[in-house]
């Protein structure tokens, strides 16, 4: 027996922590496999919106009722959710028998073994935002050979009011330069040539400490460790986003050209309301020395439509706004309140159907200014890392431009893994088709 099934949700920090509890389990002889003929199905949940908690909810349900006629899965619930409201569902199902917050990661895979040795549920909740019991394993085990992410700072302190992290993550804490460089020695070691460095605010990494050593001495130490080609790095905030950060970039050519830059609003009266720290101005000159600096880099951001209180008006501020920067990308989202956080007491909350609508608008408009910056590769020479199949389409292979554009290219499979130069003949809103050269 021992068998085990791992589904992630939500952000790349719970990916890379269903990594490393995939690698730890594997440590103690445990084999992964389909969920259907798993004994333990372990989810990693994700809190930032109801639809993503419900979703979890009612596969839970679907558990639930197996375990009840058949004694399995255990479920083993963990990550943001799992910290928010993970005790209430243990009591409603019975298949959950083990819960643990974020920072309690480093009891869970004994912990599991534990449980189902005595049949006593366990519970490591995060009672204290600052307190960490992380699990310290190299995650080796990964869904992606090629290309590893390293969380490097836990938490976050900036209390946007619509966000559940603080709460659900605990304060900003940095790890430890020397832990984070020597894991990335290990996983550069072990073949990867790709490393995304993630937090909630990388660019905020180190100034919980005392001394100098910041995000731009990270990303310049980790640039020089031998294997790694590209390096990245989600998620930035633009009041931390500083200047030595841009000198390193535009030094080191192995910094993959793609920030990823949250606006969440164009509107100053939202911007202000949601505790975000900077103006629409700030936000467009921070975005203005960003393109000067790194010619041809990619901007992606996230927006929220539908705040409490946000007019027509503010909206179109977000819409001109994302008229005016043309991102490649924008992660949207209708506004979803978050019971505990400030916004979800605030009076005015918005109609659904205003925010259904607003979200309609927004996605139109990016649709076509992704085309249009796509097109703008098309007849272009361009180095990829080819890193799983396409999605669709026999023989199809997809990879990476440093500039985190999609691109797929029709090639046999021993090219995964492989960095190799493609033209660009084709694009569309979401990625780009090339050929081999
Ligand atoms: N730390 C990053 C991202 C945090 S969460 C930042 O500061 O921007 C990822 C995204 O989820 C956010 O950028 C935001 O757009 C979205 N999000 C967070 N809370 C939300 C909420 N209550 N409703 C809708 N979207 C939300
Ligand atoms: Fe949430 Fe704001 Fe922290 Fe991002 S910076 S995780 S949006 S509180
Ligand atoms: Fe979700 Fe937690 Fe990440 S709420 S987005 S899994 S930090």
């Amino acid at each position: 027996m021992k068998r085990f099934a791992v589904r992630v949700f939500g952000c790349q920090m719970n990916a890379y922590d269903g990594d490393r509890i995939r690698t730890s389990m594997i440590h103690l002889g445990w084999t992964e496999c389909p969920e259907e003929d798993a004994e333990v199905v372990i989810l990693v949940t994700c809190s930032i919106r109801e639809k993503a908690e419900q979703k979890v909810v009612s596969e839970i349900g679907r558990y639930n009722l197996r375990y009840r006629n058949t004694g399995s899965p255990a479920v083993v619930l963990v990550g943001c959710m799992a910290q928010r409201i993970g005790l209430q569902i243990a009591k409603k199902f019975r298949c959950v028998r083990l819960v643990s917050g974020p920072r309690h990661l480093g009891l869970v895979p004994q912990g599991i073994e534990d449980a189902l040795a005595d049949g006593a549920r366990r519970f490591f909740m995060d009672e204290d935002p600052k307190a960490l019991e992380d699990l310290e394993v190299v995650p080796t085990e990964r869904t992606n050979p090629y290309k590893a992410y390293v969380t490097i700072t836990y938490g976050c302190d900036r209390f946007c009011t619509y966000c559940i992290v603080p709460y659900v993550r605990g304060r900003l804490q940095s790890r430890d330069h020397g832990e984070i460089l020597k894991e990335c020695r290990e996983l550069a070691a072990s073949g990867v040539s790709e490393i995304t460095l993630l937090g909630q605010n990388v660019d905020a990494y180190g100034k919980d400490k005392e001394g100098e050593y910041g995000f731009a001495s990270l990303l310049k130490d980790v640039s020089e460790i031998e294997g790694i080609k590209r390096l990245r790095f989600a998620t930035s905030h633009p009041r931390d986003f500083d200047e030595d950060i841009l000198e390193v970039m535009a030094r080191t050519p192995s910094i993959c050209r793609a920030v990823n830059l949250p606006v969440q609003s164009g509107s100053d009266r939202i911007l202000r309301a949601m505790n975000r720290g900077y103006t629409r101005e700030q936000y467009i000159s921070l975005v203005k020395k960003i393109r000067e600096a790194l010619p041809g880099i990619s901007l992606t951001t996230d927006l929220i439509v539908g705040f409490p209180n946000e007019t027509e008006e503010d909206f179109m501020d977000s819409y001109n706004l994302l008229d005016e920067l043309r991102f490649d990308i924008v992660h949207t989202a209708a506004y979803s309140p978050r019971e505990g956080t400030k916004a979800a007491a605030m009076e005015g909350q918005t109609d659904n159907r205003v925010k259904a609508d607003r979200l309609n608008r927004i996605n139109d408009l990016q649709s076509r200014i992704a085309r249009e910056l796509n097109e703008e590769y098309v007849g272009r020479e361009e180095e990829i890392l080819v890193d799983g199949p396409a999605p669709r389409g026999e023989n199809s292979l997809q990879g990476r431009t440093k500039t985190d554009k999609v691109v797929i290219v029709k090639g046999p499979s021993e090219l995964l893994g492989k960095y190799v130069r493609v033209k660009i003949v084709r694009a569309s809103h979401w990625s780009l088709e090339g050929e081999i050269i």
